[in-house]
């Protein structure tokens, strides 16, 4: 069905197109019906229990793609394991002035600079409180800090204190995004200094019993390499501070290795890049820390996941859980199942009983 809408979704603005998709989504989710002709639920092989939590299946929806916790019910019904909503402030954004995200087919890849538009902490934390939570199904939330210039350094950190206070009574799963590439100053939280004074808030916030673990979400590294002197630093803050993952990766700035020309680039103008480009470094990202870590610290693979090939490669570099974004623009709700299929053939074919065998195989 997916491939009879595509060219029409595709002739729209990319966040138009997404709009709709959206809108398609909720009717969906109502009738309930709809999705259930696309549910993929996995197979019991493919099942894990990651921070004391069962996941039903390792793949989940990416942040960003339901920035406002609208459609819990209907990822659930697609398949997924598990969804991140956000990310979401502690005020409500608008975000970036439109046009703001741009398709790049000829890479598989997606440019945005939403700049995180949406609806508050505290209208989200609401929403969350008053959705029914489907069965076995796991639902993360992404903070990042208010988009605004004006809010820095203290009043920055404050910021994310606020949104941990008021969401993480419904969070199974608190993502800190601190690798925002559109933020309004320009900046993330990824230097020594900033990541220790945030993450220390949050640690104090969260307090213990009972808390949900606190994962971070990283930049991908340069396509040249990680720099592993300064990335092992920011990983040890984070250890430091209670830790219990990591998101590898959010978007990236630049723009190396694509195929897309030099103009229609330079039209598109800034914004993080997500898609096929950043499978590699994803990947390179995912394999080193899950090597440093010896594989205690639970890696979520996410960026250029397309396939259920991509998928087990992620899973053999020492990722447990998976996320998708632009493979699920270009290919479509079917991406769900397709991989979930994947993966359990490409257990077979290596001999292995539960995807939990192959995590790190790899690294
Ligand atoms: C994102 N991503 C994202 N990440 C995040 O932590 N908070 C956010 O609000 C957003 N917003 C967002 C909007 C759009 C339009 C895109 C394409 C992406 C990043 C996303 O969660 C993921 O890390 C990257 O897109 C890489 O995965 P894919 O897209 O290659 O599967």
């Amino acid at each position: 069905m997916y491939r009879f809408l595509r060219p029409l979704l595709f002739r729209l603005d990319a966040e138009d197109a997404h709009s709709w998709g959206v809108r398609a989504a909720r009717l969906g989710q109502r009738a309930g019906w709809a999705t259930r002709r696309l549910n993929a639920r996995a197979d019991p092989r493919l099942a894990q229990t990651v921070w004391g939590r069962r996941f039903r299946s390792p793949l989940g929806l990416a942040a960003g793609f339901d920035k406002n916790a609208e459609l819990v019910r209907f990822w659930a019904e697609l398949g997924f394991g598990f969804a991140e909503v956000g990310s979401v402030s502690a005020l409500p954004s608008v975000g970036n002035a439109r046009p703001r995200a741009f398709r790049l087919p000829s890479d598989g890849a997606l440019v945005n600079r939403m700049g995180l538009n949406n609806d508050g902490a505290d209208a989200v934390a609401e929403r969350l409180a008053s959705t029914s939570r489907p069965p076995g199904f796991v639902v993360g939330v992404n903070v990042a800090k208010t988009h605004s210039p004006d809010i820095l350094g203290d009043a920055g950190i404050e910021d994310f204190r606020h949104s941990v206070r008021v969401l993480a009574p419904h969070a199974d799963y608190l993502a800190i995004n601190v690798s925002c590439p559109n933020t309004a100053e320009g900046k993330t939280f990824e230097t020594p200094d900033a990541l220790d004074a945030l993450l220390h808030a949050i640690a104090l916030e969260v307090g213990t019993g009972g808390a949900p673990p606190v994962v971070v979400k990283w930049s991908p590294p340069a396509t040249a390499g990680i720099d592993v002197g300064a990335m092992d630093e920011l990983v040890e803050i984070a250890l430091g501070h209670g830790v219990r993952g990591f998101i590898t990766s959010n978007t990236a700035s630049d723009r190396d290795g694509l195929v897309t020309g030099a103009s229609e680039i330079e039209r598109i103008g800034n914004g993080g890049l997500s898609g096929r480009p950043l499978a590699a470094r994803s990947k390179a990202l995912t394999r080193h820390l899950y090597r440093t870590t010896d594989g205690t610290v639970p890696i979520v693979g996410v960026g250029g996941i397309d396939s259920a090939e991509e998928a087990y490669e992620r899973v053999r570099a020492g990722a447990s859980l998976l996320q998708v974004y632009t493979g699920l623009v270009y290919q479509g709700p079917g991406l769900v199942g397709q991989i979930h299929r994947g993966l359990i053939r490409l257990l077979d074919r290596d001999g292995l009983d539960a995807l939990q065998d192959a995590v790190g195989a790899d690294a």
